[in-house]
């Protein structure tokens, strides 16, 4: 959960910084650094672990010039250390990095790089980007161009900030995709970059949001913003409120907005520190499970309530699937009461957003006294279900404000994947090219999800079609029959329509009763092994005359045909396939909410944080 900050102006540009970076503690980091322009020299320092050791480091060694950038992070690509810290420099020393995201085709460039004699010197896939924007700088165009012909040449979602001392009175700032938000804060003969607005507030309220392909050239005293093809943006200033809430809210309508949008950044979140790209290797480290342990599980029950218990039903085919580990899945309220089966050689897992739901906590007791290992799968740090537990998966996607859950559905779906290969590996189960190919998959997460998120113009349209429909059914199968669940739950939830969800094989055996003009019936349909099957249930419907709406691949032909509207989502590997379905029906749901003029983030009757019975 990286965090940057720059700053250019005329004061001195650590102390800015270094509270900045404090403000964004809360993402959680593994290591911080700076860079400075003092005397025409880039200065850099960098430590692992907690702020404090750079902020130590920093008064060891004092650093002072009007123009810096710093970084929080969290390691994806090599160990956390210092040497692995942003910032990252060239290999002559002009240009310096700070970068949120990941590199899919880093080893290529790397590989690149290298045979063009390049010595690298960190473990980063960060270390390539800064590589390229210096060889193509030292060939005599600007830093601006030289960023901007860099970027084409990388693949994968990206927030980076640049500054050089050859050009030491700019920062160039970029995006691509949704990985890395980069908010400009326009202040009186001063600039100010952040991934997030908390970390400048304290300076402006005046903010530019940076959009995918965009990228900003940030000097003291203007700000221009241009495509990444170099055709002129006009520059919008948002005035921020200075209510903390409100303004982290941003530009975002509500909370939820928010957090659905924010999924690509959070998915990549929970990626880091868990999967090494380079040895195709997933490392869960707070688990606590060894090989011995792993070999023991009989069985797996998941148990958890409302949403999370849907990415519970999710988990199950991923596990079955790839570490062959039969699977229960259990609502905890009912778990705790019934007397499972359960003892030594099984493996419970509870997942929660808050850590702190009363059934989910009490089933993990239940789990406990019968014996059996507890993990859980948890966004809240400290929470209750974590220091119970015997190993955990934290989420790392950040606050969760809106009860209606979102980034904390995605993110336990790519937790339970993780997991599925880690337990299969301990136990010996998966082949080296089933591994590289499951964690391969891993990269093309925070890029589709962004493109889904994207298409949201397109879902409101939708939304205002259906806005005043009293029902709907939602239908899926296989992996992704429980998304039916979760955007019904979503829609009842926000919107207070009636949703029902049904294992789409299930409809013949009764709802189809319900079919008529009046039942819209929503079907998620991905190119996957259910594919055919789900289509002959969407058949069934248009033939009774139910308002069809599909969640379809692109490019799906007969979906386009079936449906009276498509909500599409790019191609995409198949166990994967929920995270990216998910996203329309949360949009949907949140659009029809918003049109319906309720209150998104605080639904009636409901509560974030559900610690009674
Ligand atoms: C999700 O949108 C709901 N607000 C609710 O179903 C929630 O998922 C459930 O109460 C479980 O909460 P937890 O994840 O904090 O345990």
């Amino acid at each position: 959960m990286c965090g940057i900050v720059g700053y250019i102006g005329e004061k001195n540009a650590t102390p800015i910084i270094l509270e900045g970076l404090r403000k964004l503690e809360y993402r959680g980091y593994d290591s911080a650094g700076i860079a400075v322009i003092e005397d025409g020299k880039i200065e850099i320092r960098r430590d692992v672990g907690k702020l404090i050791n750079l902020e130590v480091l920093v008064k060891e060694r004092p650093l002072s010039g009007k123009i810096g950038i710093g970084h929080t992070r969290w390691a994806t690509h090599g160990a956390p250390s210092a040497r692995n810290a942003h910032p990252l420099i060239g290999e002559k020393g002009k240009v310096v990095i700070v970068h949120n995201g990941i590199v899919e085709n880093y080893l290529e460039l790397k590989e690149e790089l290298e045979s063009e004699g390049a010595h690298f010197n960190s473990d980063t896939d960060t270390e390539t980007i800064v590589y390229l924007i210096e060889r193509n700088f030292v060939k005599g165009v600007t830093l601006e161009e030289a960023v901007r012909l860099s970027l084409q040449r990388i693949r994968g979602a990206h927030g980076i900030v640049v500054i050089s001392n050859q050009e030491p009175d700019k920062i160039i700032a970029a995006r691509i995709g949704n990985a890395g938000g980069v908010v400009i804060g326009h202040g009186d003969g001063e600039m100010f970059v952040a991934s997030d607005i908390p970390a400048i507030l304290e300076y402006t309220r005046k903010m530019s949001f940076l959009e995918s392909h965009q990228m900003a050239v940030v000097t003291r005293n203007h700000v221009e913003i241009k495509t990444l093809n170099g055709e002129h943006v006009d520059v919008k200033i948002d005035n921020i409120a200075w209510d903390p809430v409100a303004a982290v809210k941003g530009k975002y309508r509500h909370f939820m907005q928010k957090e659905i949008h924010e999924q690509a950044r959070s998915l990549t979140d929970t990626l880091t520190g868990r999967v090494d790209f380079d040895n195709n290797r997933i490392e869960l480290i707070n688990l606590n499970m060894d090989e011995k342990k792993a070999k023991a599980i009989q069985k797996i029950i998941i148990t958890a309530c409302g949403t999370a218990y849907n990415a519970g039903m999710v988990g199950k085919t991923m596990i079955e699937t790839i570490a062959k580990i039969p699977v229960e899945v259990d609502v905890a309220s009912e778990f705790r009461y019934r007397d499972p089966l359960v003892d030594e050689s099984t493996c419970v897992i509870v997942i929660s957003q808050s850590g702190e739901t009363a059934d989910t906590l009490a089933a993990m007791e239940e789990a406990h006294k019968k014996g059996a290992i507890v993990l859980s799968i948890v966004n809240a740090i400290g929470s209750q279900a974590i220091r119970a537990a015997d190993g955990y998966i934290s989420m790392q996607v950040g606050p969760e404000i809106g009860v209606a859950s979102t980034k904390a559905f995605t993110a336990p779906l790519v937790d339970l994947y993780m997991l599925a290969i880690y337990l299969a590996d301990l136990r010996g189960t998966l082949t080296e090219e089933e591994r590289s190919h499951y964690i391969y998959d891993l990269r093309v997460i925070p890029d589709i999800a962004g493109k889904c998120l994207k298409r949201e113009d397109a879902v409101e349209e939708v939304a205002k079609i259906l806005k005043d429909v009293h029902n709907i059914l939602y239908l899926g199968r296989g992996i992704n029959m429980p998304i039916a669940y979760e955007g019904a739950l979503k829609l009842k939830e926000i919107s207070y329509i009636h949703a029902e969800a049904y294992p789409a094989g299930e409809m013949k055996h009764g709802p189809i009763a319900l079919i008529d003009k009046d039942m819209p019936v929503l079907a998620i349909i991905p190119k996957d092994q259910w594919y055919d099957k789900m289509l002959s249930q969407v058949e069934q419907v248009k033939a009774r005359g139910g308002t069809l709406i599909l969640v379809a691949t692109d490019g799906d032909a007969r979906a386009k045909e079936l449906g009276d509207y498509v909500l599409w989502i790019p191609e995409s590997p198949w166990l994967l396939t929920p995270v990216f379905t998910t996203i329309p029906l949360q949009m949907l749901a949140y659009h029809i909410a918003a049109i319906r003029g309720l209150d998104v983030d605080q639904p009636r009757n409901l509560a974030k944080s559900v610690t009674v019975e």
